[in-house]
């Protein structure tokens, strides 16, 4: 009988980690799109604009994946470098593909590693982003204080995030997406393990009012908070701190 995905999938681990990822990454982009209903790549433009990145700044894309907002940044400013950083080889092997393609491998490299433990030199980036993937990391305020580390003092870090949508009309039709049609779109795609994790942390995930605390807590300053889709996204923007002095504003 031959083997189907859900079979392949079965003792995979449901964690988020890169080894779940290695296992999605060559359908990633196709049913990111298609859970997103494609308004992802909005959300992420309005990302890289809330950056207000000057000409030959550095920026890391932490959690990059297969490279989207990467190859996002470094198509709008032509002058930027970007280091995609991501623990899962599957992922990041797609991405080198899409990049190359898009004729930006001299502008972005990717690297394999995780957010809580960085391999960079205190203030290396100009700015940092990280679009779907902090909910992913075990230890979030570790990877938030070291994207704080990483980052030059002014220096912005631009977090996408999705989470339960808790307010609003809106709402029951967008936790109706999240619970019933994700997880059963991924399941028909890919195998359900997966997409019950994806489903299971966006659950877990922190009202945004409370991750904005936590990122205040590891010493980052909050400029705006913007919600997506009925609130089912949120784009949580932040400054380093130019002295310990800003955090009190
Ligand atoms: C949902 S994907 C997002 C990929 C990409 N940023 C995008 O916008 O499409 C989440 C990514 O987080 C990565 N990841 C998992 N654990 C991580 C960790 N501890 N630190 C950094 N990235 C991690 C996964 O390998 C995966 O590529």
């Amino acid at each position: 009988m031959p083997e189907t995905s859900s079979d392949k999938n079965r003792n995979l681990p449901a964690t988020g980690s890169g080894a779940m990822f290695d296992n999605l990454a060559p359908r990633y982009d196709l049913l990111n799109r298609l859970m997103s209903l494609g308004v992802d790549k909005r959300w992420r433009r309005r990302t890289v604009r809330s950056l207000q990145l000057r000409s030959g700044d550095k920026v890391l894309d932490l959690a990059t994946g297969t490279g989207d907002l990467a190859i996002n940044i470094a198509r709008k400013h032509t002058d930027v470098t970007v280091v995609g950083v991501d623990p899962s080889a599957g992922m990041l092997d797609v991405g080198r593909t899409k990049i190359a393609k898009a004729g930006l491998s001299e502008r972005i490299t990717m690297r394999e590693g995780v957010g809580e433990e960085l391999p960079f030199e205190n203030d290396t980036f100009n700015a940092v982003t990280i679009a779907f993937g902090i909910r992913n990391c075990t230890d979030r305020p570790q990877a938030l204080r070291e994207m704080r580390r990483v980052t030059k003092a002014g220096g912005r870090i631009g977090i996408l995030e999705l989470g339960e949508p808790r307010r609003g009309i809106m709402a029951p039709i967008a936790r109706f997406h999240i619970h019933q049609l994700i997880p059963r779109l991924g399941a028909w795609l890919s195998g359900a393990r997966e997409y019950r994790y994806l489903q299971e942390s966006i659950e877990a995930f922190p009202p945004s009012e409370e991750f904005a605390v936590t990122m205040g807590d590891c010493g980052l300053h909050i400029l705006d908070l913007v919600p997506f889709g009925f609130g089912s996204c949120h784009l949580y923007l932040a400054e380093v701190p130019k002295d310990e002095g800003d955090l009190a504003n």
